[in-house]
């Protein structure tokens, strides 16, 4: 048998981790053959919460589950996990200065890049969900620099699934028949969603989506706008923000991570970026990636026609200030 993978969730009595813990504990992350001990950390408010998670994952009885550690110590919640998946932050509340919100997320993620770095197994992955997550996956960079790069990535695979999922719809065909669409930058409301490479599977063979959907108008207008809203959207009819499809796409990005892509399909992660397509380097920018054996490279070589190219330097822009302004709150 396989030994025990560690996974990490912060924030793990918050909505999002309620969603998540179980889909780990059933394999969905790291597959039905993979036993996990799940590690999860929040904060002392939560202390309470947190234990009812725990007991409720004690009465589920999941096969693959070997171990919960349930902790508001951030030392033992890091120490030894494989995976970390960090959920929790500091949310915007009405009235507060984005500068404020990004002072409080600034000093968590320091905080805890340190005890990953200090704590975690070598090699560890880590995945940033927590807003603003390229950035708070940028901090968490700098602050934890014996953790190679490569290894820190921020989620953009809701924001990707969306865009299938919005095709699917407008085509009525079924979604796992859509791929290769790209999210380009911030998990923001400046990411560029683009589909100027992706394909759908048809009788007669993959078609490109511009093809099928007919209707450039839509394209660049509603199709972009509903998926860069679609959390606003979220919010006003559920007055909660997404959490299972949060969970379910957090899922799907370790698992491609681990597992790797399917040949000829890529996928949307926040990654360092390297330069590629003219994307300032040192930035978490969200790329389509291909991966296998563990490990990420960013596709190359797609076009990127002028109206494309405009849309990648605002998203790069605003996380260029982005990072301006965390650095300004370090000091
Ligand atoms: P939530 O408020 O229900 O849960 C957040 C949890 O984090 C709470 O239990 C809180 O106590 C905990 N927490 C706060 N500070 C912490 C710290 N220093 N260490 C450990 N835990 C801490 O929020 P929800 O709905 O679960 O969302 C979590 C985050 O995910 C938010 O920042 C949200 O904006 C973000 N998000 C990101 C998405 C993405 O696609 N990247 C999609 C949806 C949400």
């Amino acid at each position: 048998a396989k030994d025990p993978v560690r996974v990490l969730v912060t924030g793990a009595a918050g909505q999002i981790g309620y969603a998540l813990v179980p889909m780990i504990a059933r394999g969905i992350m790291l597959g039905p053959d993979q036993p996990v001990i799940l590690h999860m950390l929040d904060i002392p408010p939560a202390g309470e919460a947190l234990n009812g998670v725990k007991m409720e994952l004690v009465d589920a009885a999941f096969p693959l589950l070997k171990g919960v550690v349930a902790t508001t110590d951030v030392v033992e919640g890091c120490s030894g996990v494989n995976i970390a998946v960090m959920v929790g932050g500091f949310p915007r509340k009405e009235g507060m200065e984005r500068k404020d919100v990004m002072t409080k997320n600034v000093s968590i993620y320091k905080s805890q890049a340190s005890a990953l770095e200090n704590h975690a197994a070598p090699n560890c992955k880590v995945l940033v969900v927590a807003n603003p997550a390229n950035t708070n996956a940028l901090i968490l960079k700098e602050y934890a620099p014996s953790i190679p790069a490569k290894n820190i990535t921020c989620l953009t695979r809701l924001d990707h699934n969306r865009a299938l999922g919005q095709i699917s719809e407008r085509l009525s065909i079924q979604v796992s028949d859509v791929k290769n669409v790209i999210i380009w930058g911030n998990h923001s409301s400046t990411q560029y969603p683009d589909v100027n490479h992706a394909t759908i599977k048809t009788p007669s063979g993959e078609k490109p989506v511009r093809e099928l959907v007919q209707d450039d108008k839509w394209l660049t207008s509603e199709f972009i706008k509903t998926v860069q809203q679609r959390g606003a959207a979220i919010i006003k009819a559920r007055k909660l923000s997404s959490a299972l499809s949060a969970a379910s796409s957090a899922c799907d990005h370790i698992r491609d991570w681990v597992h790797g892509t399917p040949e000829g399909s890529w996928v949307s992660m926040g990654v360092y970026s390297d330069g590629s397509y003219d994307v300032p380097p040192g930035l978490i920018y969200s790329f389509p990636v291909t991966c296998r054996d563990g490990e990420w490279s960013i596709v190359q070589g797609l076009s990127i026609d002028e109206y494309s190219r405009k849309k990648l330097d605002l998203t790069a822009e605003e996380l260029s200030e982005e990072k301006a302004l965390a650095y300004s709150c370090l000091s």
